[in-house]
């Protein structure tokens, strides 16, 4: 099974994203997610994208493809995957089938624009296993410790307001379009993205069953 997840930045992505992983037991692979790791390994590429990736502008086509050419070989790989933050344009989503063959659906979770700014400015995530929490909405069980590793909690660099209001309009001027791309191929199903965690799940769940 191989299916994409789009929506603007908040949207939830990466939550349901890690929940669907272990449903399905197939890769969660997050492009955002590769690009900070090298960022905090401090590589030669980590260095090049760190100011563009803090600004919400997007990286290179030509990166990210080959850093998702090289994900796809992984061993945990085997059973399918899930894309998360891949394709971010028309251009990346014309060349995606020639990366990763046919896809079986490609799920966007729509939330409006009003609910984004609260939802980045309040998540914090963990450093070492990835769990991830909302100040208010998902909220550890004690403040600012992981509950999954007791790990203390961090606040990504680009949930700051002013990026998060760039990133969404790098979403809606670039990203936008590539929702039109699939509905044409008859691969797309929206999903609302505004309720409760478990319940967009049970939506997504039905509509890659359908
Ligand atoms: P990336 O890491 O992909 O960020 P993003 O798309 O902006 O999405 P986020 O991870 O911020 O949000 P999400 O939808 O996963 O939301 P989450 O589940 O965490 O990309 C970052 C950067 O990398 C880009 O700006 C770009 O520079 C670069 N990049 C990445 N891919 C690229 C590509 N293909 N090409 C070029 N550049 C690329 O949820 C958010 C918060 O809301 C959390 O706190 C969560 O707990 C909470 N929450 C989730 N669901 C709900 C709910 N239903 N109700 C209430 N709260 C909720």
């Amino acid at each position: 099974m191989k299916f994409v997840l789009i929506g603007c930045p908040g949207a939830g992505k990466g939550t349901q994203a890690k929940k669907l992983s272990k449903h399905y037991d197939i890769a969660h692979i997050s492009t955002g997610d590769l690009l900070r790791d090298q960022i905090a390994r401090k590589t030669e590429l980590g260095v090049e994208i760190s100011k563009i990736m803090e600004e919400g502008g997007l990286v290179s086509d030509e990166i990210v493809a080959r850093m998702l050419k090289g994900r796809i070989q992984e061993a945990d790989c085997k059973n399918g995957y899930i894309l998360d933050g891949y394709p971010r344009n028309v251009p990346q989503a014309q060349g995606l089938e020639d990366i990763v063959g046919k896809l079986d659906k490609v799920i966007c979770i729509d939330v409006e624009d009003s609910k984004i700014i609260d939802r980045m400015t309040g998540r914090r995530g963990c450093p070492k296993c990835g769990s991830m929490y909302h100040v208010r909405y998902n909220p550890p069980k004690i403040e600012g410790v992981c509950d999954n590793c007791g790990e203390k909690l961090i606040q990504r660099k680009d949930d700051n307001e002013e990026t998060v209001k760039n990133r969404l309009d790098v979403y809606h001027k670039t990203t936008a379009p590539v929702i039109d791309f699939y509905k044409e191929k008859g691969l797309l199903a929206t999903i609302v993205g505004s309720g409760e965690i478990e319940d967009i799940f049970s939506d997504i769940v039905k509509a890659l069953e359908e």
